[in-house]
């Protein structure tokens, strides 16, 4: 029989108690169990980034990490980012700047920017570039993207006004 394993998590603010399979992901857990389907399985295997989430703060890739090890741990997913229905400055620059397409891509590229400008708000180009490539989208070319992220990094305060 295969083993399960009682996790606690707190999910965009909420805590959760799931009863999880052996090798569950965190990515099944989510779209599954929480009907929490804005990560998306694109490669399954870590590479494309589409099923990045923030865990305990930092973007990971929701597709290889277990659920079962994570007891305790704090999540947000792309639905946790809205104020009610005022959007995160990301979702309005990306909407504003046409950096969402298919959309495939865009949750993943959203959350992936939000641990960015979490830890470094006022990330330059450079940074948004560096980060954002290991993303993959297919549609937009990364232009606009780049650009939207560079937008809300630049709405943060200047250092020496
Ligand atoms: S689906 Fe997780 S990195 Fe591609
Ligand atoms: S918008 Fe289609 S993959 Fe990025």
């Amino acid at each position: 029989m295969m083993e399960r394993y009682n996790v606690s998590l707190k999910v965009n603010g909420e805590l959760v108690a799931l009863n999880v399979r052996a090798g569950e992901t965190l990515l099944e857990s989510l779209r599954e169990r929480l009907e929490l389907t804005g990560a998306k399985e694109g490669c399954g295997l870590g590479a494309c980034g589409s099923c990045t989430v923030l865990l305990n703060g930092l973007p990971t890739r929701s597709c290889i990490v277990m659920t079962a090890e994570l007891d305790g741990a704090e999540v947000q997913s792309i639905e946790g980012l809205a104020d009610g229905t005022d959007l995160d400055p990301l979702q309005e620059r990306f909407m504003e700047k046409g950096a969402v397409q298919c959309g495939f891509c865009t949750s993943g590229m959203i959350m992936t920017a939000k641990g960015l400008l979490n830890r470094n708000p006022k990330a330059d180009k450079g940074d948004i570039i560096r980060t954002m490539s290991s993303n993959l989208c297919r549609c937009t070319g990364y232009k606009k993207i780049v650009e939207a992220v560079e937008a809300v990094s630049s709405m943060s305060e200047p250092e020496n006004k």
